[in-house]
């Protein structure tokens, strides 16, 4: 039935019209990339040359906005696209941050609540989730994914993706999800933002592009292209990716967005001599609408009329957008989704809150706990708190987060999550001791001070929220200023001390891992984060996160990844580099492994089990282990089964995540955890990109990270 409605419309419009719905501006006030500013823009809604803004945010604004789509001819309505990326008002921790937590409910959930957010301050439609596997953290945006990792990302997406769009589009609370960047953008090259990918076809349908197709599993309305080249066609332009595999072989019937500019940027990038040829690369290669560019504007219906461009090709692309405004059910209502009663309520619901401050303690990675440091005592007589971030209040939302003009209110700081704690402020000592990028050292004689009057050092250093993200890579993952060496003078006291590390990224910190005996990462956690972090230091939460990036010990070692190949000269460990793969000056071993993470409490493996110890491919078996909280603290435990295919027709990782488990142990509590092995987790793609599973043997591993194999046995996969 949409379908017709959607050929009613496109009958009546002119060409003008048509490639207008294929055109996307941003407000001038926000902008989320290189600005361009436009003069008339209320004139070309109201000619229909505009089918989508982004940056517009607010119910009386887009309300407003609306209602000059609403004087044009065909009054089709606008979309309204936003970067709502980890929350609305309510903001989440960063989605790296979230992927530590492995805890899909809570992850789909805290979409929801975005999307319920957005959705009743006018947006239609989110760019998000990112789904892009990275393993380089010089690049800023591993930020705003979900890490290094296929499987986890790729469940990550689905639940994303279901929290974001909800029951169905259509319904009041739910937003168009955006599956970006299609696809390999978190490969470039040395981690420089924008940069060109280079990768096997056999990398790319393995590695990255699982996530994107779980996205569209669960029901992806759009999807975004990149910036990058991907083996020197543009990902805007790439027929391969947007039309072969994507439109074609995966049957997205959804629309494609191209990335800030990218059509455009098809120039610089010397694919294009001019914006009339980057309009018909992309057109060609399948984005349906042209963000920031201005191409499509400019010259599509010239190209049309060259007989370059099938009016086909645009008709398509228009009954694909016009497809989702039906859908969203913006022809019956265009002002649906701008109530201002709505948006109140929305934007003040305490349970919004609640949740926030669970996942934010969810995504906490406790690194180390020597001298059970941790929790802190909330008897303990004193308590100094030292460093740049603890009463910072915004930079807790971290990289891509929305803010609520003139009201910053509900966002907790550090310090103040301590003082809820707490119950006053009675206890605590502060010294700010440097700014982020100081390269003074005048206030550390206060820090020092502090330190020493107290029973416990807290300390919360790291980046600037600014420092990952969109075009902010790294060359120095090292923390910024003089902020290690306030550690270090702290360190010298003697006191029992505590080291939070806020960043939207795997930093480099061999100094602080190795001497101060408690590390937490605390990534950027949102508008409930000093909460949250309070919750945990003094053991009301019981930390459970694991890392979803492998941490370097330097940056030499970048690309560094747990699902590496064996290569024919493996090193036995350290000391085994004569003509080995390793290097002569470190150590072949990352700092903080994939998966790894610490608890208050210990937990047990035991009793490790393979309903059998061979299978043919269309069998399947149980694995099965005994998990036992050992210590005195309530916990969760994420079990996680990896996977290695010995010998294959290509070579194959030397372990492999194929499913993990999230479970609540009491103390003295014994769970079993149960995993089930099917001939596609045994699959690969093989040289001539078949999905097989071959016949051999294999190693089945459980693990409490990528690098703490608890148990392991054989597997034969027979014909
Ligand atoms: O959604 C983003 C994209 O991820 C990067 N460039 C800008 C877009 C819109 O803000």
């Amino acid at each position: 039935a949409i379908d017709r409605k959607v050929d009613s419309v496109l009958k009546l419009m002119t060409l003008e019209e048509k490639v207008g719905q294929m055109n996307q501006y941003s407000d001038d006030g926000l902008v989320t990339g290189i600005a361009t500013q436009d003069n008339a823009k209320d004139q070309q809604i109201r000619d229909g040359k505009l089918g989508s803004l982004l940056n517009v945010k607010g119910a009386a604004t887009t309300r407003r906005v609306q209602e000059i789509a609403m004087q044009s001819r065909l009054k089709i309505p606008l979309l309204f696209g936003l970067d709502v990326v980890h929350g609305y008002k309510t903001t989440f921790p960063l989605p790296l941050a979230e992927a530590a937590s492995w805890d899909l409910p809570a992850i789909e959930n805290a979409a929801r609540i975005a999307a319920v957010e957005a959705a009743a301050s006018g947006i239609h439609w989110t760019f998000a989730p990112m789904v892009d596997i990275s393993r380089d953290p010089r690049w800023g945006r591993v930020m705003e994914g979900a890490g290094e990792d296929t499987y986890l990302g790729s469940q990550i997406a689905y639940a994303r993706v279901k929290g974001f769009q909800g029951k169905k589009l259509g319904d009041i609370d739910a937003v168009m999800a955006c599956v970006k960047h299609f696809a390999a953008y978190g490969a470039a090259t040395g981690g420089r933002d924008y940069n060109s990918v280079d990768m096997s076809d056999r990398m790319l349908w393995e590695t990255y592009l699982p996530p994107f197709k779980a996205a569209l599993d669960a029901g992806a309305a759009t999807f975004m292209n990149s910036f990058n080249d991907l083996n020197g066609i543009p990902a805007t332009a790439s027929t391969y990716l947007q039309r072969d595999i994507l439109k074609n072989k995966w049957k997205f019937t959804g629309f494609v967005v191209s990335d800030w500019g990218s059509v455009g940027e098809m120039v610089p990038h010397g694919y294009a001599a001019n914006n009339y040829e980057a309009a018909l690369a992309a057109i060609k290669g399948g984005s349906d609408m042209d963000m920031e560019s201005r191409a499509y504007t400019q010259h599509l219906a010239q190209l049309v009329k060259d007989k370059k461009v099938n009016i086909a090709l645009i008709d398509d692309a228009v009954r694909r957008i016009l497809r989702k405004k039906f859908e969203l059910g913006l022809f019956d209502d265009p002002y649906k989704f701008s109530n201002e009663q709505r948006e109140k309520a929305a934007l003040n619901n305490p349970a919004h809150e609640k949740a926030a401050r669970e996942i934010a303690a969810k995504s906490i990675v406790l690194l180390k706990n020597e001298n059970q440091v941790l929790p802190i005592a909330k008897s303990t007589k004193k308590i100094a708190v030292i460093g740049p971030l603890v009463k910072e209040v915004k930079q807790n939302l971290g990289f891509w987060s929305i803010e609520m003009p003139g009201d910053s209110s509900y966002i907790v700081s550090q310090w103040q999550g301590l003082v809820n704690k707490l119950g006053s402020d009675a206890q605590l000592i502060y010294a700010k001791g440097c700014g982020i990028e100081d390269t003074s050292r005048a206030g550390f004689r206060e820090a020092i001070d502090a330190a020493m009057q107290a029973d416990v050092v807290i300390m919360s250093i790291g980046e600037r929220r600014d420092m990952s993200g969109e075009a902010k890579s790294r060359a120095y993952l090292r923390i910024p200023g003089v902020q290690e060496e306030l550690v270090k003078a702290i360190q010298a006291t003697g006191k029992p001390l505590v080291v939070m590390i806020n960043a939207g990224r795997p930093l480099v910190f061999d100094w602080i891992s190795d001497h101060v005996p408690a590390i937490m990462y605390t990534w950027w956690l949102g508008s409930q984060a000093g909460n949250a972090i309070a919750d945990v230091l003094f053991g009301d939460y019981n930390p459970s996160g694991k890392l979803p990036m492998t941490f370097p010990r330097t940056e030499g070692q970048i690309p560094i990844y747990y699902n590496y190949f064996n290569t024919g000269r493996p090193a036995r460990d350290d000391n085994d580099k004569n003509y080995r793969s390793a290097y002569i000056d470190l150590s072949l071993y990352p700092k903080y492994a994939f998966g790894y993470g610490l608890s208050y409490t210990g937990f047990a493996y035991s009793n490790f089990k393979l309903s059998k110890s061979s299978m043919k491919p269309n069998e399947t078996i149980t694995v099965s282990i005994d998990i036992k909280n050992s210590g005195k603290y309530a916990g969760e435990e994420i079990v996680q089964l990896y996977l290695r295919d010995k010998v294959g027709s290509v070579v194959r990782p030397v372990k492999e995540l194929k499913d993990f488990k999230k479970i609540m142990l009491q103390p003295g509590e014994t769970k079993t955890v149960t995993f089930i092995i099917n001939r596609d987790k045994l699959s690969f793609y093989n040289a001539q990109l078949q999905w097989v599973a071959e016949p051999g043997e294999f190693e089945v591993m459980i693990g409490a990270s990528s690098a703490d194999i608890k148990a392991a046995q054989n597997l034969q996969l027979v014909r």
